[in-house]
Parts: C-alpha cells; structure tokens; sequence
C-alpha cells in the first residue's frame, strides 16, 4: 500500500476541501423544506464516485430520498467489500448554539466543525478519498461497492425495500461502515455491537377542552399529572424497566465477556466531568459502559402540553403528549417490545384519560463476531496505521439498516469508525478531528490488504 499512502499524502488539502464541500449542502432528511438540498447532495456523491473512478455510479430512486450506488469491478473471482454510508444529516437545531453556522463548515483546533462532519459525511468521505488513492496507485486488492443513503437518519425505511429488491447488486463477502466513535484517539477501539430501536409516540386525552385550573384542578384529571406518573412508573428504583415481559429475551453477557469488556479504557470522574454532572445513573448492578453497550434502556425524548408561553397561564390541558425510546439489546425484537409497550401503558392508564399509543420507525440490535475474517482485518488495520490494537466495544448507538443488511446479505458488517464521544453529533457544534479524518483514510487501505489476503 506505499503507492496509495502516497497519494493520500499528496491528495490531502483536496479530499479536505471536497470534505468542505460536501458540508455545506443542508441535507436535512427530517425536515422536508430541505428535499432539494438532499437530492443536491446525492447527486454530489454520485459526481464524487466518478472523480473516484467509480463505474456504474447512479442515483437510485426512492419513495424518500434516493440512494447513491458505485462500484469498482476488478475480477468477480476476487473478493467483494460493500462500503455503506448515510449522506443525510441531522436538524441543526437549536442554531442560536452554535458558534459557527453548522454548513458553514470551518476548521478551528484541528478540528472539522460542520452538521454531518462527524455524522457521517467526513466519515464516509473518507473512503472515497482512499478508494480514489487506491484505484490510482493501481493498489485497490478486490472488488468494491460503495452505498451511500439518506434517510438513516430518520429510519432507513425505504434503504430496506431496496436492499431487499437489489440482493444481487449488493452481494459482497463484508460490509464495511464508518458511523460510529473510538474510545479515544491513543485508544483505538472497533465497534462490536450496536442496539436497536423501539420508538413510541403517547397521547393522553383528559377533557374534552382546556379548562379553568381553579374551577376544575383537582376534580377532573389532568393528562399531565398523569403522563408524568405513568412515565414514572416505567421504571423502578433500581431504574430498571418494570414493563412485563420486557427483559425476557435479553441475552446475558457472560462474566468473562464483561470482564473482557472492562478492560477498556473508561474514566467515570472524566465522564461526569465533560457532561458537568455530579453523579452517573443508571440500571444497578451494571458499569456505565455496560449500561451504555449491553443493557436495554427506555428514555423520554420529549414531553408536551398544556401552556409553555411566556408567563403564567392557568389551565388544566386537555391533552399530553410524550415520545418515548427504548434501545435494546439481543435478542430483544423491536415489532415485540413495541407491542409490549403499547399493552402495558394503555393497562396502567387510570379511566379517567384516553390513551393513543403509537410506533414510529424501529431497527434490530447487532453483535459483531470477533473471529470473523472482517473484523480481524480491521482490527489487523487499525493496528498498523495506530500502533495499538484496538479493542472491541459494544455501543449504545443504532444504526437500522446493519442487521437488516447482514441477513438480507448474508454477509457480516464491520463498524469500524473514526469519530469520538466528544464530537458532540446530533448536537449543536458537531465537529471531526482532522487527525480522524486522515487517520481513517491512511487505515482504510490496510482493511482491504488484510480482508484480500488468504
Ligand atoms: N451514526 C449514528 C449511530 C451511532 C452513533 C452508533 C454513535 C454508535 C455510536 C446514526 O447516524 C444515528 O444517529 N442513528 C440513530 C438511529 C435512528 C435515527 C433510527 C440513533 O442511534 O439514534
Ligand atoms: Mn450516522
Ligand atoms: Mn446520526
């Protein structure tokens, strides 16, 4: 691979300024007043494989937002690698925190700050930067297809129809993404397991109008009050989750695989520090990291009702609403725990409110084997470019489409990514370290020279 870490070195400013550019498209898959800023940005991926020298490129239509395919054919005896990669972002919002305009992408400390520079635009960037280094030292060992969509970030729901009606387009012998974060830059670590997603929206109908608080507080309930105790009431003080049924199919991690898992780097005090939090919290029984990669969790995402405005207002709402998420762990299946859900908060709901209970977009855990050849190549890669082994770490993070893909493939996806904790992704100042950016394009080669040997 010296002809290809060559031409890294000599490509650097380019693929930055590329990565730049890529950034300043506001490809917002959540928000629909940005559908032509999203078709923009696929047809700017499909541009870039060409550059790369990618054959068959072409955007795929979809009943969402379209899916970007190219691939590299050097001899169908060799093996195959599929890149996957998501184009979308997430809403910038809230923008008065940023201190930059998030696509207004700019450098400052050596690092990228951008919406999507993180997630997951300079992460997939990456291999085109170093399929393109490859391709021209005449380096590239094996076949490769590279898959690039927008909607991961709101679910991956037409990917899925796709990938189920293209099998053939899309077999390879591993899939390959860069979408999730390290332990840290000395301490290289490779993804080996993501959770899956139960999504739920309530509605609490009380009266059948606002009402006068005084006239009416405290003889008619009040959708609120009760939201608040039914939510309350999902877990226990143990902060366990008390929906019946829940934990049934949760697959126990063995003591040696925990013992195994706690010898990676974590620091509590460091943690409660950057979040500005005096205390974790969290399931008993179980480490920060274990509550973060094995344990099943249920959050609320966001509560509303009644009068927010300025001022005081006094009113006994009429309704309440919330949006609630569990992740979850093998063997755990979102369409069940979705069900379950739904069966128990509608049974603790006292008579006196109506309750809605409604699934959005879910997605399937993952665990990655660790003897398999994918994962032992990257990891094989991150060692030469890092000097260090990485270590496995299973992640709290969701990513739809991996378990979908692994079956519908029959294939193993490899999650080998180059962001960090701090990169604050989904937030406002989403930032990636120019260090990562170019560290993922030097290891990226090495992946497919290890995967390509016998
Ligand atoms: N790249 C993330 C997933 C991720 C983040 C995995 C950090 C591991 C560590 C992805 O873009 C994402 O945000 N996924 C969503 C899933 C969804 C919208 C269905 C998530 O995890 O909330
Ligand atoms: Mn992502
Ligand atoms: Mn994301």
């Amino acid at each position: 691979m010296d002809q290809t870490q060559q031409k890294i070195k000599a490509g650097k400013k380019q693929f930055l300024d590329d990565l730049l550019d890529l950034l300043r498209i506001p490809s917002v898959s959540a928000d629909s007043s940005h559908n032509d800023d999203t078709r923009k940005c696929a047809e700017w991926v499909k541009t870039a494989m060409d550059k790369v020298g990618l054959q068959n490129t072409r955007i795929h239509k979809t009943p969402g937002h379209p899916v970007v395919f190219g691939e590299f054919i050097k001899d169908a005896s060799l093996p195959t690698v599929l890149i996957y990669g998501h184009y979308d972002v997430q809403p910038a919002d809230p923008l008065e925190l940023w201190t930059s305009p998030p696509f207004e992408p700019v450098i400052k400390e050596q690092k990228i700050y951008a919406r999507g520079a993180a997630d997951d635009k300079g992460q997939f960037f990456m291999y085109f930067a170093a399929l393109e280094s490859m391709i021209q030292a005449n380096e590239l060992p094996c076949n490769v297809k590279v898959l690039i969509e927008g909607e991961e970030e709101v679910g991956s729901e037409n990917l899925e129809a796709f990938v189920l009606s293209n099998k053939k387009l899309l077999s390879n012998d591993v899939i390959l993404i860069s979408d999730t974060h390290m332990i840290s830059n000395e301490n290289p670590s490779i993804t080996a397991g993501l959770k899956g997603l139960a999504y739920m929206e309530v509605e609490l109908t009380g009266p059948n109008r606002d009402l006068h608080s005084g006239t009416y507080g405290g003889s008619v309930g009040n959708p609120i009050n009760i939201l608040c105790k039914m939510i309350a009431s999902l877990t226990n003080e143990n902060n366990q989750i008390t929906i019946p049924e829940f934990y049934d199919k949760v697959v126990e991690v063995s003591p040696e695989n925990r013992d195994d898992m706690a010898r990676a780097p974590f620091d509590l005090e460091e943690f409660k520090k950057s979040l500005d939090i005096e205390e974790e919290h969290g399931e008993v029984g179980y480490s920060t990291p274990e509550r973060q990669g094995i344990r099943p969790t249920l959050d609320v995402n966001g509560i509303w009702g009644g009068y927010t405005g300025e001022g005081a207002k006094t009113v006994l709402p009429s309704k309440a609403f919330a949006k609630i998420s569990m992740r979850l762990v093998p063997n755990q299946n979102s369409e069940e725990i979705s069900k379950i859900f739904q069966q128990h908060f509608e049974s603790i709901a006292p008579k006196s409110v109506k309750v809605k209970v409604f699934a959005h977009h879910g997605g399937e855990p993952a665990v990655t084997d660790l003897n398999s050849k994918g994962y032992l190549a990257a990891s094989k890669a991150m060692e030469t470019t890092f000097g260090k082994k990485p270590v496995p770490v299973r992640q709290g993070g969701s990513i739809p489409i991996v378990s979908l893909f692994e079956e519908a493939l029959d294939s193993n996806c490899i999650l080998m990514g180059f962001g960090l904790n701090s990169d604050s992704i989904h937030s406002p100042n989403e930032h990636f370290g120019l260090f990562n950016f170019y560290k993922g394009i030097e290891t990226i080669p090495y992946f497919f020279k290890f995967f390509s040997e016998e």
